[in-house]
């Protein structure tokens, strides 16, 4: 069985896309391309369609990590019904995707940076509105938590 994972933030412009692409190369090396699937979405809708933000893509890319093939989407309850892991950015956007969740959902729904090894940050702070060292933290946080999220993986499912 492929285990599915989302990662979620609020437009999927800017945290979520760098997870999505960073999480995804860490699978790809790992050779676990066909066991682990990799998504992201935004809670909010008003950039369904859009590539990543210049910002993200750009710092991304400074890493060797391509986020220029991903577009925006707004999550739905139908994501609980594929996905092994939903994981937020950060605390409103989890609190939007528990509400949003059904109740008998038995995936794991947690905070991505629970994963991480790094004790500073418990959220992905949101870069938007700020200047480029948001995302470089952006970037930080998300290749720390990931390496945490395939050793998880890799641990509990037996690859
Ligand atoms: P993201 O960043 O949630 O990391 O994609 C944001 C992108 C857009 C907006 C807010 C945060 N916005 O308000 O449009």
């Amino acid at each position: 069985m492929t285990t599915q994972v989302l990662m979620v933030c609020l437009g999927n412009i800017c945290r979520s896309p760098t997870a999505h692409g960073v999480f995804q190369q860490h699978v790809d090396a790992a050779n676990l391309a066909d066991q682990i699937d990799v998504d992201s979405a935004g809670t909010g809708g008003w950039h369904t369609g859009s590539a990543p933000h210049v910002r993200a893509t750009a710092t991304a890319k400074k890493r060797g990590y391509d986020l220029s093939q991903l577009m925006a989407r707004q999550v739905t309850t139908e994501d609980f019904a594929r996905f092994d892991y939903v994981l937020a950015m950060d605390n409103d956007n989890l609190y939007e995707l528990q509400r949003l969740a059904p109740a008998d959902y038995h995936g794991h729904l947690s905070l991505f940076l629970d994963f991480g090894n790094q004790t500073r940050y418990l959220e992905v702070p949101d870069p938007y509105y700020g200047g480029d060292k948001g995302f470089e933290l952006v970037l930080d946080l998300v290749e720390d938590a990931s390496e945490g999220l395939l050793a998880h993986i890799r641990h509990t499912r037996y690859i």
